[in-house]
């Protein structure tokens, strides 16, 4: 029997958007409004812009387990601090979950911002019972619960905030 294989890191390249664009349709709890976003963020990292590319405003890293891509993140310098950084989104294939790829992109998330010069990173989430694993996965990779907001998306769903600092 051979070892699983590591999951690697790299920046999104213009290839990937078609793989990121159906990866992101399969994402069980990403409604349409979400997977648009998603997307969006990824077209301007993408693109040819001036807040494109790795020094702009949505880095956007793959994770990939034998040439495959399986999962992505996209982060950000959070405008108007000095050092806060934001993970906008994370996602690992919904069949490859519980591999390991959700924790190794927040490290390579966490050596990209720390690397340059950021002290904390960010992220918002949805407070209701179907975010409940996304929840327990921030707790379990190092991020901390630090506010939430009642009924900010709708009633009954909160938001809730997590800070991974250094
Ligand atoms: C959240 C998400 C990225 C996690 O990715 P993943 O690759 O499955 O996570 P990992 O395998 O790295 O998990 C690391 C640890 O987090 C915890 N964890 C992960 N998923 C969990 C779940 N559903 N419930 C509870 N804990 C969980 C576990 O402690 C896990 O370690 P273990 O498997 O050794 O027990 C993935 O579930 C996902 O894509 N969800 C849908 C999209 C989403 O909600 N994104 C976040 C909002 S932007």
């Amino acid at each position: 029997m051979s070892a699983p294989s590591p999951v690697t890191l790299r920046l999104a390249q213009p290839d990937d958007r078609e793989i990121l664009e159906a990866l992101l349709s399969r994402v069980d709890n990403f409604d349409e409004e979400e997977q648009r976003v998603a997307l969006e963020l990824i077209d301007i990292f993408l693109g040819d812009g001036p807040t494109a590319g790795p020094e702009g405003d949505y880095p956007t890293l793959v994770a990939e387990l034998d040439g495959t891509i399986c999962g992505y993140a996209t982060i950000g310098r959070t405008p108007f601090t000095e050092s806060t950084w934001h993970l906008y989104f994370i996602a690992a294939d919904p069949q490859r979950r519980r591999a390991g790829i959700g924790r190794a992109l927040c490290q390579a998330c966490a050596e990209f911002v720390g690397t340059r010069g950021g002290q904390r990173i960010v992220l918002e989430t949805a407070g209701r019972e179907d975010y409940g694993g996304t929840r327990g996965f921030y707790l379990a990779t190092g991020f901390r619960e630090e506010g939430r907001i009642a009924d900010y998306y709708r009633p009954g769903d909160d938001v809730v905030y997590y800070v991974w600092r250094w």
